[in-house]
């Protein structure tokens, strides 16, 4: 059996990795470290809660003491950071958690590696975001792995810090490290104040959709499915000491991912409300993911439009997994949940 440490796994991405990983491996075991910030929700990993192969323990990564008998007791192989402040207008309003979980949370997550691990892999799930932007007239440029870190919000300064740590514990330590940066990802189980299901939320209340400016920046869109099972031949094959960028070569602007959804919904376009842009909103995002398709064969498999329309399906048929985040009655079942497995 192979361990895996997962840090996050009650959020967006981790939790589909997951599931992923649990369905597509036989032999790998799961530890899911999660502090249920706003952003976790236990509902969302309940079917595993009975699952032999699966154990969630409620921790904050920042907590040196918990993350050292943590690592002590359980001998992981790999581990595989999630854990995170993901939010960059959050980021703007406080930067403070996003230091903290970010970077140092990281940092405590290497430190216990490094004391008590034998593991083969600390595998660090990073953003296209610390690269900056790209003009929106210059559609011939990519950020690729070499492309210089040179962030624009306190979220993506701490994502970059992270990496760099990493990188550090590398060179200095021989921590067996690997790094992602994707793009953004679109999916099942994703918070609803992210644009998509922010969106669909509210469109299908007949409510205004807000869009940025003029929804004219730029997103690189990647089907979370293809971020999973490119993270699990990263962790697997890929070189320790590597950077590896992941995108979908799915570039969109804000405004037509607005007009897929709403028109995937059956929605009018009128229910588009454009409001005052965010400050230092990076214009555009753009990967190129070349290293990881030459190096390990990795290619996203999921058509933007066929992702959309099955994410729109998704959301229509779990209105109540998403609903319960919108009153707060996820924080309570969260809670009756943890209770069960304590
Ligand atoms: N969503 C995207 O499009 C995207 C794109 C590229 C990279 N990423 C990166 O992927 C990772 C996961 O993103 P996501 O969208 O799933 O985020 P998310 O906000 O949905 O989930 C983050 C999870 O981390 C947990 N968490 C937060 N602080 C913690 C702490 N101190 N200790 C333990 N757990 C903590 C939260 O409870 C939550 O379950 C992040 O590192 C993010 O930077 C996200």
């Amino acid at each position: 059996m192979e361990k895996i440490l997962v840090t996050g796994g009650a959020g967006f991405i981790g939790s589909n990795f997951i599931y992923h990983m649990l369905e597509a491996h036989d032999d790998v075991e799961i530890v899911c470290v999660d502090c249920l910030s706003y952003a976790g929700n236990l509902v969302t990993l309940e079917p595993l809660l009975e699952n032999p192969r699966f154990k969630f323990v409620k921790a904050d990564i920042t907590d040196r003491e918990a993350m050292y008998a943590l690592f002590e007791s359980e001998n992981f192989d790999i581990v595989v950071n999630f854990a995170a402040e993901s939010h960059v207008d959050r980021s703007i309003d406080s930067p403070e958690a996003f230091l903290m979980t970010n970077i140092i949370g990281t940092g405590v997550l290497l430190d216990a590696f490094r004391k008590y691990g034998n593991g083969k892999r600390f595998h660090q799930v990073s953003t296209d975001e610390v690269y900056g932007d790209l003009p929106l007239d210059r559609p011939d440029l990519f950020f690729t792995e070499e492309t210089p870190l040179h962030t624009s919000s306190p979220y993506s300064t701490s994502k970059a810090s992270a990496d760099l740590l990493c990188l550090a514990y590398y060179r200095t330590y021989k921590v067996p490290v690997t790094i992602s940066r994707c793009s953004n990802n679109y999916g099942r189980y994703q918070y609803p104040e992210k644009l998509i299901p922010l969106m669909i939320s509210r469109a299908l209340n007949d409510e205004n959709v807000p869009v940025y400016g003029k929804g004219e920046n730029v997103r690189d869109w990647l089907f979370v499915l293809d971020h999973c099972k490119a993270i699990d031949l990263i962790i697997h094959k890929g070189k320790v000491g590597e950077v590896y960028n992941i995108g979908g070569h799915n570039e969109r602007a804000n405004i037509d991912v607005v007009k897929t959804v709403l028109a995937a919904l059956g929605k009018p376009e009128s229910l588009i409300e454009f409001v005052t842009d965010r400050p230092g909103h990076d214009l555009r995002y753009a990967i190129d993911a070349s290293k990881l398709e030459r190096e390990l064969g990795w290619v996203p498999e999921t058509k933007f439009d066929d992702g959309i329309k099955e994410t729109v399906n998704w959301y229509l048929d779990n209105q109540k997994w998403w609903k319960d985040i919108i009153s707060g009655d996820y924080v309570k079942l969260s809670e009756e949940l943890l209770g069960k497995i304590s």
